[in-house]
Protein backbone atom coordinates (compact mmCIF):
# COMPACT_ATOMS: atom_id res chain seq x y z
CA UNK A 1 0.00 0.00 0.00
CA UNK A 2 2.69 2.57 0.66
CA UNK A 3 5.55 0.96 -1.57
CA UNK A 4 4.93 3.66 -4.97
CA UNK A 5 6.35 6.02 -1.17
CA UNK A 6 9.90 6.34 -1.66
CA UNK A 7 9.73 7.22 2.09
CA UNK A 8 7.00 5.58 4.33
CA UNK A 9 6.25 9.14 6.02
CA UNK A 10 3.07 10.35 6.13
CA UNK A 11 2.09 13.79 7.43
CA UNK A 12 -0.56 13.75 9.75
CA UNK A 13 -3.89 15.47 8.92
CA UNK A 14 -3.83 18.23 11.68
CA UNK A 15 -7.51 19.93 11.90
CA UNK A 16 -7.93 23.52 12.63
CA UNK A 17 -5.86 25.05 10.01
CA UNK A 18 -2.65 23.56 10.36
CA UNK A 19 -2.36 20.98 7.41
CA UNK A 20 -2.28 23.30 4.73
CA UNK A 21 -2.30 22.38 0.83
CA UNK A 22 1.27 23.72 1.17
CA UNK A 23 2.26 21.21 3.79
CA UNK A 24 0.72 18.15 1.95
CA UNK A 25 2.20 18.72 -1.24
CA UNK A 26 5.85 19.48 0.34
CA UNK A 27 5.29 16.62 2.03
CA UNK A 28 4.75 14.68 -0.78
CA UNK A 29 7.15 15.98 -2.92
CA UNK A 30 9.63 14.90 -0.51
CA UNK A 31 8.79 11.16 -1.18
CA UNK A 32 6.27 11.07 2.12
CA UNK A 33 2.64 11.30 1.49
CA UNK A 34 0.51 14.64 2.86
CA UNK A 35 -2.84 14.51 4.42
CA UNK A 36 -5.20 17.39 4.51
CA UNK A 37 -7.30 17.24 7.44
CA UNK A 38 -11.67 17.97 6.69
CA UNK A 39 -12.46 18.17 10.34
CA UNK A 40 -13.79 21.67 11.27
CA UNK A 41 -13.61 22.93 7.47
CA UNK A 42 -16.59 23.82 5.64
CA UNK A 43 -17.52 21.52 2.62
CA UNK A 44 -16.33 24.06 -0.08
CA UNK A 45 -13.04 24.92 1.89
CA UNK A 46 -11.93 21.38 1.97
CA UNK A 47 -13.06 21.22 -1.75
CA UNK A 48 -10.88 23.74 -2.77
CA UNK A 49 -7.88 22.07 -0.86
CA UNK A 50 -8.86 18.63 -2.56
CA UNK A 51 -8.88 20.71 -5.94
CA UNK A 52 -5.41 21.94 -5.44
CA UNK A 53 -4.28 18.60 -4.98
CA UNK A 54 -5.67 16.69 -7.21
CA UNK A 55 -4.43 18.97 -9.84
CA UNK A 56 -0.60 18.83 -8.54
CA UNK A 57 -0.69 14.74 -9.77
CA UNK A 58 0.70 13.91 -6.27
CA UNK A 59 -0.76 11.23 -3.58
CA UNK A 60 -2.37 12.48 -0.62
CA UNK A 61 -5.13 11.86 1.53
CA UNK A 62 -7.54 13.39 3.17
CA UNK A 63 -8.73 12.60 7.04
CA UNK A 64 -12.42 12.64 7.98
CA UNK A 65 -14.06 13.44 11.62
CA UNK A 66 -16.58 10.28 12.04
CA UNK A 67 -19.57 12.25 13.96
CA UNK A 68 -20.06 11.61 17.55
CA UNK A 69 -22.37 13.16 19.25
CA UNK A 70 -22.60 12.92 22.87
CA UNK A 71 -26.23 14.25 24.38
CA UNK A 72 -25.58 17.39 25.56
CA UNK A 73 -26.36 17.25 29.26
CA UNK A 74 -26.60 19.50 32.30
CA UNK A 75 -22.95 19.35 32.95
CA UNK A 76 -22.07 21.40 29.18
CA UNK A 77 -24.54 24.17 30.65
CA UNK A 78 -22.99 24.22 34.11
CA UNK A 79 -19.83 24.48 32.37
CA UNK A 80 -21.03 27.15 29.79
CA UNK A 81 -22.24 29.03 32.78
CA UNK A 82 -19.01 28.54 34.45
CA UNK A 83 -16.81 29.92 32.05
CA UNK A 84 -19.54 33.08 30.93
CA UNK A 85 -18.98 34.13 34.32
CA UNK A 86 -14.47 33.60 34.51
CA UNK A 87 -14.88 35.50 31.08
CA UNK A 88 -17.63 37.70 30.91
CA UNK A 89 -18.50 36.71 27.84
CA UNK A 90 -21.69 35.01 26.19
CA UNK A 91 -21.14 31.43 24.84
CA UNK A 92 -23.13 29.70 22.29
CA UNK A 93 -25.77 27.41 23.28
CA UNK A 94 -23.98 23.89 21.62
CA UNK A 95 -25.84 22.11 19.11
CA UNK A 96 -25.37 18.53 18.02
CA UNK A 97 -23.51 18.73 14.65
CA UNK A 98 -22.28 15.95 12.49
CA UNK A 99 -19.37 17.78 10.72
CA UNK A 100 -20.82 17.89 7.19
CA UNK A 101 -20.43 13.81 7.26
CA UNK A 102 -22.67 13.59 4.20
CA UNK A 103 -21.19 16.30 2.38
CA UNK A 104 -17.22 15.40 2.92
CA UNK A 105 -17.81 11.86 1.98
CA UNK A 106 -19.35 12.62 -1.04
CA UNK A 107 -16.35 14.59 -2.09
CA UNK A 108 -13.74 12.18 -1.27
CA UNK A 109 -15.82 10.07 -3.49
CA UNK A 110 -16.28 12.92 -6.09
CA UNK A 111 -12.56 13.63 -6.42
CA UNK A 112 -11.63 9.62 -5.54
CA UNK A 113 -8.94 11.22 -3.35
CA UNK A 114 -6.18 8.43 -3.39
CA UNK A 115 -6.16 8.08 0.84
CA UNK A 116 -9.12 8.68 3.04
CA UNK A 117 -8.47 8.22 6.85
CA UNK A 118 -11.00 8.12 9.56
CA UNK A 119 -11.20 9.17 13.05
CA UNK A 120 -12.86 9.14 16.53
CA UNK A 121 -14.63 6.17 15.13
CA UNK A 122 -14.99 3.40 12.53
CA UNK A 123 -17.16 4.22 9.48
CA UNK A 124 -20.00 1.43 9.00
CA UNK A 125 -19.08 -1.95 6.48
CA UNK A 126 -21.04 0.12 3.87
CA UNK A 127 -19.71 2.96 3.87
CA UNK A 128 -15.74 1.55 3.77
CA UNK A 129 -16.71 -0.54 0.80
CA UNK A 130 -18.33 2.53 -1.18
CA UNK A 131 -15.18 4.12 -0.78
CA UNK A 132 -12.55 1.24 -1.46
CA UNK A 133 -14.84 0.17 -4.33
CA UNK A 134 -14.22 4.25 -5.91
CA UNK A 135 -10.68 3.58 -5.71
CA UNK A 136 -9.10 5.17 -2.35
CA UNK A 137 -7.57 3.28 0.77
CA UNK A 138 -9.26 3.46 3.58
CA UNK A 139 -7.28 4.11 6.89
CA UNK A 140 -9.03 3.84 10.31
CA UNK A 141 -6.95 5.61 13.65
CA UNK A 142 -7.05 3.20 16.29
CA UNK A 143 -5.76 3.23 19.87
CA UNK A 144 -5.85 -0.49 20.76
CA UNK A 145 -6.42 -4.18 19.63
CA UNK A 146 -10.18 -4.24 20.25
CA UNK A 147 -10.67 -1.12 17.92
CA UNK A 148 -8.11 -2.61 15.24
CA UNK A 149 -9.95 -5.83 15.28
CA UNK A 150 -13.54 -3.82 14.95
CA UNK A 151 -11.84 -1.77 11.73
CA UNK A 152 -10.26 -4.84 10.01
CA UNK A 153 -13.56 -6.76 10.47
CA UNK A 154 -15.24 -3.34 8.66
CA UNK A 155 -13.03 -3.37 6.38
CA UNK A 156 -10.28 -1.14 6.47
CA UNK A 157 -7.15 -1.43 4.05
CA UNK A 158 -4.62 -0.12 6.89
CA UNK A 159 -4.86 1.11 10.41
CA UNK A 160 -3.16 4.35 11.86
CA UNK A 161 -2.06 3.03 15.29
CA UNK A 162 -1.86 6.16 17.80
CA UNK A 163 0.19 5.81 20.89
CA UNK A 164 -0.77 7.71 23.92
CA UNK A 165 2.22 9.91 22.69
CA UNK A 166 0.55 11.57 20.46
CA UNK A 167 -0.17 15.17 20.20
CA UNK A 168 -3.78 15.93 19.21
CA UNK A 169 -6.73 13.84 19.77
CA UNK A 170 -7.61 11.09 21.21
CA UNK A 171 -8.54 8.33 17.96
CA UNK A 172 -10.65 6.39 20.30
CA UNK A 173 -13.85 4.92 19.14
CA UNK A 174 -15.45 6.26 21.89
CA UNK A 175 -15.49 8.94 24.11
CA UNK A 176 -14.00 7.75 27.36
CA UNK A 177 -11.66 7.89 30.01
CA UNK A 178 -8.53 5.94 29.41
CA UNK A 179 -5.88 4.64 31.46
CA UNK A 180 -2.75 3.68 28.92
CA UNK A 181 0.70 4.10 29.61
CA UNK A 182 1.76 1.43 26.96
CA UNK A 183 4.44 2.84 24.97
CA UNK A 184 3.75 3.10 21.26
CA UNK A 185 6.70 0.75 20.51
CA UNK A 186 4.83 -2.12 22.70
CA UNK A 187 1.20 -1.20 21.41
CA UNK A 188 3.05 -1.64 17.95
CA UNK A 189 4.89 -5.06 18.07
CA UNK A 190 1.72 -6.62 20.60
CA UNK A 191 -0.90 -5.37 17.64
CA UNK A 192 1.76 -6.56 14.72
CA UNK A 193 1.55 -10.11 16.14
CA UNK A 194 -2.44 -10.09 15.94
CA UNK A 195 -3.05 -8.57 12.54
CA UNK A 196 -1.97 -9.26 9.10
CA UNK A 197 -2.59 -5.30 7.75
CA UNK A 198 -0.17 -2.69 7.37
CA UNK A 199 0.06 -0.35 10.27
CA UNK A 200 0.84 3.49 9.97
CA UNK A 201 2.34 4.21 13.64
CA UNK A 202 1.67 7.50 14.87
CA UNK A 203 2.31 9.43 18.58
CA UNK A 204 5.74 10.89 19.57
CA UNK A 205 7.65 9.98 16.39
CA UNK A 206 9.94 13.38 15.70
CA UNK A 207 13.33 11.59 14.42
CA UNK A 208 14.83 9.25 12.29
CA UNK A 209 15.71 6.82 15.27
CA UNK A 210 11.99 6.77 16.11
CA UNK A 211 10.99 6.27 12.68
CA UNK A 212 13.28 3.09 13.13
CA UNK A 213 12.25 1.83 15.83
CA UNK A 214 8.57 2.06 14.88
CA UNK A 215 9.42 0.23 11.50
CA UNK A 216 11.46 -2.30 13.59
CA UNK A 217 8.42 -2.80 16.00
CA UNK A 218 6.30 -4.04 12.96
CA UNK A 219 4.89 -0.91 11.16
CA UNK A 220 4.42 -0.37 7.99
CA UNK A 221 4.57 3.17 7.88
CA UNK A 222 4.49 6.36 10.31
CA UNK A 223 2.71 9.31 10.92
CA UNK A 224 3.93 12.69 12.02
CA UNK A 225 2.51 15.59 13.37
CA UNK A 226 4.21 17.55 15.70
CA UNK A 227 7.54 17.41 14.03
CA UNK A 228 5.46 19.49 10.79
CA UNK A 229 3.99 21.80 13.58
CA UNK A 230 6.87 24.70 13.12
CA UNK A 231 7.86 24.07 9.49
CA UNK A 232 7.32 27.41 6.89
CA UNK A 233 4.17 25.51 5.05
CA UNK A 234 2.30 24.68 8.75
CA UNK A 235 -0.54 26.91 9.22
CA UNK A 236 -0.26 27.09 12.95
CA UNK A 237 -0.35 30.55 14.23
CA UNK A 238 2.55 32.75 14.75
CA UNK A 239 1.75 32.45 18.76
CA UNK A 240 1.63 28.79 18.85
CA UNK A 241 4.33 28.42 17.14
CA UNK A 242 6.03 30.53 19.75
CA UNK A 243 4.86 28.55 22.75
CA UNK A 244 6.01 25.39 21.12
CA UNK A 245 9.97 26.87 21.33
CA UNK A 246 10.23 29.36 23.40
CA UNK A 247 10.82 27.30 26.69
CA UNK A 248 7.88 28.98 28.27
CA UNK A 249 6.23 25.12 28.45
CA UNK A 250 7.63 22.65 30.15
CA UNK A 251 5.24 19.63 29.71
CA UNK A 252 2.13 18.81 27.16
CA UNK A 253 -1.30 16.83 28.96
CA UNK A 254 -3.90 14.73 28.02
CA UNK A 255 -7.11 17.05 28.64
CA UNK A 256 -11.05 17.13 27.81
CA UNK A 257 -10.93 21.26 28.42
CA UNK A 258 -10.84 22.81 25.22
CA UNK A 259 -13.39 20.15 23.31
CA UNK A 260 -14.93 17.33 25.69
CA UNK A 261 -12.82 14.74 24.27
CA UNK A 262 -9.20 14.17 25.28
CA UNK A 263 -6.50 15.22 23.34
CA UNK A 264 -2.66 16.12 24.01
CA UNK A 265 -1.23 19.56 24.38
CA UNK A 266 0.62 21.88 26.10
CA UNK A 267 -0.22 22.03 29.64
CA UNK A 268 -1.24 25.85 30.10
CA UNK A 269 -3.70 27.98 32.16
CA UNK A 270 -6.83 27.14 31.08
CA UNK A 271 -6.23 23.05 31.35
CA UNK A 272 -5.10 23.64 34.97
CA UNK A 273 -7.92 25.74 35.87
CA UNK A 274 -10.65 23.36 33.98
CA UNK A 275 -9.77 19.91 34.11
CA UNK A 276 -11.97 19.12 36.94
CA UNK A 277 -15.28 20.74 35.69
CA UNK A 278 -14.79 20.02 32.02
CA UNK A 279 -17.74 17.28 30.56
CA UNK A 280 -16.65 14.32 28.21
CA UNK A 281 -18.85 15.99 25.54
CA UNK A 282 -18.09 15.78 21.99
CA UNK A 283 -18.03 18.10 20.04
CA UNK A 284 -20.51 20.37 22.37
CA UNK A 285 -17.66 21.56 24.22
CA UNK A 286 -15.70 22.23 21.07
CA UNK A 287 -18.40 24.81 19.82
CA UNK A 288 -18.64 26.28 23.86
CA UNK A 289 -14.68 27.24 23.98
CA UNK A 290 -14.50 28.56 20.32
CA UNK A 291 -15.05 32.18 21.30
CA UNK A 292 -12.62 32.16 24.05
CA UNK A 293 -9.87 30.28 22.00
CA UNK A 294 -10.75 33.08 19.02
CA UNK A 295 -9.64 35.85 21.82
CA UNK A 296 -6.96 34.25 22.67
CA UNK A 297 -5.34 34.10 19.45
CA UNK A 298 -6.21 37.82 18.79
CA UNK A 299 -4.94 38.87 22.48
CA UNK A 300 -2.23 36.47 21.27
CA UNK A 301 -2.28 34.94 24.65
CA UNK A 302 -0.95 30.94 24.35
CA UNK A 303 -2.30 30.27 27.87
CA UNK A 304 -6.47 30.03 26.92
CA UNK A 305 -5.40 28.51 23.56
CA UNK A 306 -5.56 24.79 22.81
CA UNK A 307 -2.19 24.04 22.03
CA UNK A 308 -1.95 20.25 20.78
CA UNK A 309 1.63 18.79 20.24
CA UNK A 310 2.93 15.41 21.24
CA UNK A 311 5.58 14.76 24.41
CA UNK A 312 8.23 14.84 22.34
CA UNK A 313 7.71 19.03 21.63
CA UNK A 314 11.06 19.47 22.61
CA UNK A 315 12.50 18.13 19.73
CA UNK A 316 10.77 19.92 16.80
CA UNK A 317 12.82 21.45 14.19
CA UNK A 318 12.49 24.55 12.37
CA UNK A 319 12.48 25.40 8.44
CA UNK A 320 11.01 24.20 5.44
CA UNK A 321 9.09 20.78 4.62
CA UNK A 322 12.11 20.17 2.79
CA UNK A 323 14.76 20.68 5.33
CA UNK A 324 12.98 18.77 7.71
CA UNK A 325 12.18 15.77 5.49
CA UNK A 326 15.81 15.43 4.35
CA UNK A 327 17.12 15.74 7.92
CA UNK A 328 14.38 12.76 9.02
CA UNK A 329 15.06 10.43 5.98
CA UNK A 330 19.32 10.58 6.60
CA UNK A 331 18.79 9.77 9.85
CA UNK A 332 16.35 7.08 9.17
CA UNK A 333 18.72 5.82 6.32
CA UNK A 334 21.82 5.98 9.01
CA UNK A 335 19.84 3.58 10.90
CA UNK A 336 18.73 1.17 8.22
CA UNK A 337 22.32 1.13 7.14
C1 LIG B 1 -2.29 20.04 15.90
C2 LIG B 1 -2.79 18.67 15.68
C3 LIG B 1 -3.99 18.47 15.00
C4 LIG B 1 -4.46 17.18 14.76
N1 LIG B 1 -5.59 17.00 14.01
C5 LIG B 1 -5.96 15.76 13.62
C6 LIG B 1 -7.01 15.54 12.69
O1 LIG B 1 -7.62 16.48 12.19
N2 LIG B 1 -7.31 14.27 12.36
C7 LIG B 1 -6.64 13.20 12.86
O2 LIG B 1 -6.95 12.06 12.51
N3 LIG B 1 -5.62 13.37 13.74
C8 LIG B 1 -5.28 14.62 14.13
N4 LIG B 1 -4.22 14.79 14.99
C9 LIG B 1 -3.60 13.60 15.59
C10 LIG B 1 -2.52 13.05 14.71
O3 LIG B 1 -2.98 12.70 13.46
C11 LIG B 1 -1.84 11.79 15.24
O4 LIG B 1 -1.96 11.56 16.53
C12 LIG B 1 -0.42 11.92 14.78
O5 LIG B 1 -0.20 11.16 13.68
C13 LIG B 1 0.68 11.75 15.73
O6 LIG B 1 1.02 13.00 15.98
P1 LIG B 1 2.37 13.46 16.68
O7 LIG B 1 3.46 13.21 15.71
O8 LIG B 1 2.06 14.88 16.88
O9 LIG B 1 2.47 12.66 17.92
C14 LIG B 1 -3.73 16.06 15.23
C15 LIG B 1 -2.51 16.26 15.90
C16 LIG B 1 -2.03 17.54 16.11
C17 LIG B 1 -0.71 17.71 16.81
Amino acid sequence: MFRHLKYPIIQAPMAGGISTVELALAVSENGGLGFLAAGYKTPEEIEQEIVQCNASGLPFGVNLFVPQNDTIDESVHSYKERLEKDYDIQLPIPEPNDDYWNEKLELVMKYKVPYVSFTFSCPSKEIIEQVKNNGSHVIVTVTNLKEAKIAIDLGANAICLQGVEAGGHRGTFENVDEETNVSLNELISTIRKEISIPIIAAGGIINGKDIYLALQAGADAVQLGTAFLCTEESGANAAYKQALQSGEFSETALTRTFSGRLARGLKNDFMAKYESFAPANYPAVNSLTKPIRAKALKDQNPQDMSLWASTRFKEIKQGTVKDVFEQLTKELLSYQS
